[in-house]
């Protein structure tokens, strides 16, 4: 397993994820990051640079010059493997199964073999210190790259993930993920687990907004995302990814609840 251990990090922090290929959210979080003077090294991107909208390459090229610190989530992984599929972790048959075929076949199709060698050296694991405390970040889940962590996951599952992120990376006293897409905090056994959603795509709760974390010295929040979903709609129009997520960036909602727990269903 590819661990990229940061050391110790001062200063405040955004962690984020899902861009989505989602270029005109991603210009709004680096404004973001440029305005409030966050230094590059003190972003960290958590996976999914590319998946539902159009400008995959274009979101791999800018983050790329971005340079900030930058983990493999599962599109990453499957992308530079030239895999058939996204490996989100949706049930075979499931609407979300359907829909990804659309945007994963433009994905492979438009980003480069350049950028797809450069996702296969991303790492699995980043680890940093600051305070005194751990931090290890990872995609979805310790067990599985793909693994949804959710609101209503019960601890006692969050505890094996906790368990087998500390036999991989070591004693941690954070942990920040992504890849479900919806945000959360939670303390399991001593150990905090937050999910700083997606910057890409809304998370189902009838906002446009799209979500990251901001970590000071003091506490880790979750900040909404405001930008112009009108040019992102647009350019998946053009692109001819039309099959729902499209709709969701100006209504909130996704496409499907078919990966989405009972209880977090409308
Ligand atoms: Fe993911």
């Amino acid at each position: 397993m590819k661990i990229c251990d940061l050391g110790e990090i001062q200063g405040d922090m955004l962690l984020f994820g899902g861009i989505y290929s989602n270029l005109a959210a991603l210009e709004a979080f680096l404004l973001f990051a440029k305005e409030n003077a966050i230094p590059v090294q003190n972003c960290i991107c958590m996976g999914d640079i590319v998946a539902y909208c159009a400008d995959a390459e274009a979101s791999t090229n800018r983050l790329r010059q971005f340079a900030c610190p930058v983990l493999a989530g599962n599109c990453e992984v499957q992308l530079a493997a030239n895999a058939v599929d996204c490996n989100c972790g949706f049930d075979e048959g499931s609407d979300c199964s359907l829909i990804s075929r659309g945007w994963y076949a433009h994905a492979t199709r438009q980003v480069s073999a350049d950028n797809k060698v450069w996702m296969g050296t991303l790492p699995e694991r980043i680890v940093f210190t600051r305070r005194g405390e751990r931090f290890a970040v990872l995609h979805g889940g310790a067990t599985d790259i793909s693994h949804f962590i959710w609101p209503v996951t019960k601890d006692a599952e969050i505890a094996t993930e906790i368990t087998t992120l500390t036999d991989q990376v070591g004693k941690i006293d954070h942990v920040i993920a992504g890849h479900s897409g919806i945000p959360m905090q939670r303390i399991v056994d001593g150990v905090s687990w937050t999910n700083a959603g997606a910057i890409g795509m809304p998370s189902h709760n009838g906002s446009p907004d799209t979500s990251f974390g901001y970590l000071s010295d003091y506490k880790f929040i979750i900040k909404q995302l405001p930008y112009d979903f009108n040019v992102t709609i647009k350019a998946m129009k053009a692109a001819g990814l039309t099959q729902g997520y499209h709709e969701t960036l100006r209504s909130g909602y996704w496409p499907s609840e078919d990966t989405l727990p009972l209880e977090m269903r409308r």
